[in-house]
């Protein structure tokens, strides 16, 4: 049976009945909505892979739909069928990340075909944790093992290992999967605005509360709360936090009545919560109640074989995003991401596979096309250590007796800072096509864009 779940909306009934009667004559899960706000709400409550929406619709249009849904979870795969088509709807549609934009009338055959392909898209372009390597396959068993329950789970790691890929694996493998997975940058919000987005608040409680706010810690409510950069929270922000791991309940901003939630939360960091406690930054009580189970995810340097099984995989991936056709990766090339120390880890390496995907001129990852920093790293190596390294009897060397690597995290920062610049440049301050570009989901995006305080140009 087909995996993956459909939300048909259109304001016919004739139409949506007929698209989810082939759809579920196939074996797909589909639901009907009967128009764009009813969609939203759909999606707030249950978790859909892909969205078919018409596009004139009475009240929220099926253009206004995409870009709500590209925003609330950019992992959701939209396509539009419209009676009217245009150039102007269908360039919209594709900058904002549609998927497919199909003329009426569509008949069975290419709906399903078209399903069908981007179903298979997802798959690859899906992020799933790839890698076998001891130190992956170790946080994978503690994945599964923390999955079932509903206990607090602390992931720790440097930046780009993971973290967040990791949190929405165990929502996807804990029985609130069908729930939307919520995550929270802590980070990118100001006090004011992260406890609104925390809690909600009540209409008129400030200025700017025109309305009635529901925040995360409700609508998560049976679901999974991910609070990325925990670390970074103020001390007060961090006793709002506990009272609610303690009592289970918490008040909207301006609010009187206590409001009970069944949340599980994650949480993230890439600093360390040891060290803040101890400086009086952390709260050691916070700290307890979110450690209940600790998973480390290892920095790259340390998984191995990984960096050539993720190295392909991100290839794959860029060729197909960029289609191009791309066979393989050179062995010199191979030997320059082994060598490298990945101060940026696995986001490094995607990124640094795409650009060589884009950039290459020939059918295959050569030397040449790595970025500049990996070629120093590389130039600057040793030599390998003799003929016991040549036949693989000797042990690699430990990291730490390896060349100090040309960039460092502080640098990678400033790296990653330029790229995304430079990528907002291209287009032209879209932040949807600026993502496409850096490979990051939206999301992701804007939440580096307000870490690093950039502005759109
Ligand atoms: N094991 C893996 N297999 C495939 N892709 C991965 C793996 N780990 C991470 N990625 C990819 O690397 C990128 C960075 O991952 P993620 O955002 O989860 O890291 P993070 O630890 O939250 O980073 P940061 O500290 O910068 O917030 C994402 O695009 C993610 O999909
Ligand atoms: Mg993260």
């Amino acid at each position: 049976m087909p995996e993956g779940k459909i939300l048909v909306v259109d304001d016919e009934q004739r139409q949506r009945e007929i698209y989810r009667d082939i759809l579920q004559s196939e074996g797909y899960e589909a639901e009907t909505a009967t128009s764009g706000e009813a969609a939203l709400k759909m999606l707030a409550q249950n978790r859909f892979d892909l969205v078919i929406t018409d596009l004139n619709m009475a009240g929220m249009t099926g253009l206004q739909l995409l870009s709500e849904i590209v925003v609330d979870d950019p992992t959701i795969a939209v396509m539009m069928i419209t009676g009217y088509p245009s150039i102007k709807s269908a360039v919209e549609a594709t900058r904002k990340g549609v998927y497919q934009y199909l003329e009426k009338p569509v008949d069975r055959d290419t709906l399903l075909s078209v399903v069908d392909e981007v179903f298979q898209r997802l798959a690859t372009l899906r992020r799933t944790i790839i890698g076998d390597s001891p130190a992956t396959k170790a946080m994978m068993r503690m994945i599964l093992k923390v999955a079932p329950s509903a206990h607090t789970v602390l992931i720790l790691g440097e930046s780009g290992t993971g973290k967040e890929l990791v949190a929405r694996e165990i929502h996807q493998h804990s029985p609130r999967r069908d729930r939307p997975f919520l995550a929270v940058n802590c980070a990118a919000l100001t006090e004011t605005l992260l406890e609104s987005e925390l809690f909600g608040h009540e209409k008129g409680s400030f200025t700017d509360a025109h309305q009635m706010k529901r925040g995360v810690f409700e609508r998560a409510h049976q679901s999974t709360l991910f609070l990325d950069e925990i670390g970074d929270t103020s001390l007060g922000m961090q006793a709002k936090i506990l009272r609610v791991l303690q009592e289970r309940e918490f008040f909207r901003v301006g609010g009187t009545e206590p409001l009970k939630t069944d949340v599980r939360i994650i949480s993230a960091t890439n600093r360390n919560l040891e060290q803040r406690v101890k400086e009086g930054k952390f709260r050691e009580d916070l700290y307890y109640r979110l450690n209940v189970i600790p998973i480390i995810c290892p920095p790259l340097r340390e998984r191995g074989d990984d960096i050539e099984i993720l190295a392909h995989h991100f290839m794959r991936k860029a060729a197909l995003v960029a289609g191009r056709r791309v066979e393989g990766i050179s062995a010199e090339a191979l030997a320059a991401l082994r060598a490298y120390a990945w101060p940026g880890n696995i986001r490094q390496l995607e990124w640094a596979m795409e650009r060589a995907v884009v950039l290459g001129e020939t059918d295959g990852v050569e030397l040449p096309d790595l970025p500049p920093e990996i070629l120093q790293a590389t130039s600057a190596a040793p030599p390998p250590a003799g003929i016991a390294a040549a036949i693989g009897t000797a042990p690699a060397p430990p990291i730490a007796s390896g060349p100090e690597p040309i960039i460092t995290e502080g640098s990678w920062e400033e790296h990653e800072k330029a790229k995304i610049m430079e990528a907002l440049q291209r287009s032209g301050g879209n932040i949807t096509r600026a993502a496409q570009l850096l490979g990051m989901t939206f999301r992701t995006l804007q939440y580096r864009l307000e870490k690093f305080g950039i502005k759109r140009p």
